[in-house]
């Protein structure tokens, strides 16, 4: 087989990237390693920066986001029993977020490549790259089975996630990596109850953090901060809700409706970054090149201005022969994900807390509170992080 571009991942990485390149007649092949179930089942954020929504609007993809997600002009901190509120579209110059589960934004890029017949092969096995820095052209091969199948292209799209081939594709000696893990996790449940509040909610507690968020009027998304011993069997729904009402204002928990939680999972914290995300004929995009703990709604919103960055530097080089773009694309990537990485320690640094703070720590993340609430600099600069920096 051959195609132009070569994408390596069919989360949303992948297939953003597949359906903008599509639509301006740039032919692509996406290798996603599981069936499209498994890849739909995962349950992941659903915080959207606006330029995040307005590249699925680009890509013909926005539709049921518009119709169905939730514009959010603001959210709360929960801390030392009351709650403040950030306002976004005051404080970012009239921007805001789109709140919308990943898992539907997945879904709507899977039926927009189908619509477009775009190519998607399941449950590919071994993916391999070769050539990347050839003076030939790289080629990918796959097994389906006993075929071993190949690919000739002209560039490599690794989309593949933390766990992927592609990063691993980089020698060693060329790839320098950043990384940072937390000592706690996140226990989330998924539950079919009215959200306890219209905007989400984060709690800063000395029993630990909190996160009250929604997927829906009629579906609701909670976190606690959890030791990295605990496992997801040691919390039955009554001991999660207990937790989390404790964490809360008294106003807050009173309202707090409880229900069976229909997926309940343990996440850990890590801050990851790979250089550089280019490697000759591979670029990097998303999970595989940057992981970001989940407090400040990061992950997947990096990953979109990747694919923005590449999408533009692709067109620069098939409709016009400027490889400007390519070129610059690692830079350009890694200043904006460095950017959403700070971002993403100093929410997580400020709302969690840690086995060995001092009480000099603990003060200072309470007088960092304090002081952001005092300042319209302050919550200015939060803000037009929340909302997303400029791609
Ligand atoms: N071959 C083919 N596909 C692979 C391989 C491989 N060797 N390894 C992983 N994959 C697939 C995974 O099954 C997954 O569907 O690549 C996809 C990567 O998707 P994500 O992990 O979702 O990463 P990305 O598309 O960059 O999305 C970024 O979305 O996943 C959420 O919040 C998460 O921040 C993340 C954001
Ligand atoms: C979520 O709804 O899953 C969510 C929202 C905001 C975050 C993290 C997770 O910062």
């Amino acid at each position: 087989m051959k195609t132009s571009v070569c994408i390596i991942g069919g989360g949303p990485s992948g297939l953003l990237l597949s359906q903008l390149l599509h639509l301006q007649g740039i032919d692509t092949i996406v290798l996603e390693r599981q069936s499209r179930e498994y890849v739909l089942s995962r349950i992941r954020a659903g915080v959207l920066e606006h330029g995040f929504a307005e590249l699925m609007r680009q890509a013909h993809c926005g539709e049921r986001m518009d119709r169905e997600g939730e514009i959010h002009e603001g959210f709360y901190i929960a801390h030392d029993g009351k709650k403040s509120r950030v306002d976004l579209y005051k404080y970012s110059g009239g921007n805001s977020v789109m709140v919308y589960g990943q898992t539907e934004l997945t879904r709507d890029l899977y039926e927009a490549r189908d619509k477009l017949k775009g190519k998607v092969i399941h449950n590919v096995e071994d993916v391999q790259l070769h050539n990347l820095k050839a003076a030939t052209p790289p080629y990918v091969t796959y097994r389906h089975g006993d075929e071993v199948v190949r690919i000739d292209c002209d560039y490599v799209i690794g989309a593949d996630g933390f766990h992927g081939v592609s990063r691993k594709s980089i020698p060693r000696d060329v790839l320098k990596e950043y990384e940072k893990v937390y000592p706690f996790g996140w226990l989330g449940v998924l539950s079919r109850t009215k959200p306890v509040s219209p905007e989400l909610i984060y709690a800063r507690h000395e029993r630990g953090f909190a996160l009250c968020s929604l997927r829906s009027q009629v579906l609701s998304r909670y976190y606690i901060q959890v030791p990295l011993t605990d496992k997801v069997e040691d919390w039955s729904d009554d001991q999660f809700w207990a937790e989390l009402k404790r964490r809360l204002p008294t106003e807050v928990a009173e309202q707090l409706v409880t229900g069976p939680s229909i997926e309940k999972s343990i996440a850990p914290l890590r801050s990851y970054v790979a250089e550089p995300m280019r490697y000759g004929n591979l670029f990097l995009a998303g999970d595989a090149a940057h992981i970001v703990p989940p407090t400040g709604a990061r992950g997947l919103n990096s990953a979109a201005s990747d694919i923005y960055y590449l999408y533009n530097a692709l067109l620069g080089h098939y409709k016009h022969g400027d490889d400007a773009g390519l070129d610059g694309y690692s830079a350009k990537a890694l200043a904006r994900v460095w950017k959403a990485q700070r971002f993403s320690w100093w929410m997580t640094n400020m709302l969690h807390t840690y086995p060995d703070s001092l009480d000099y720590d603990k003060k200072l993340q309470q007088v960092e509170w304090d002081y952001l609430f005092s300042s319209d600099n302050a919550l200015s600069a939060l803000a037009e992080n929340y909302v997303g920096l400029p791609f």
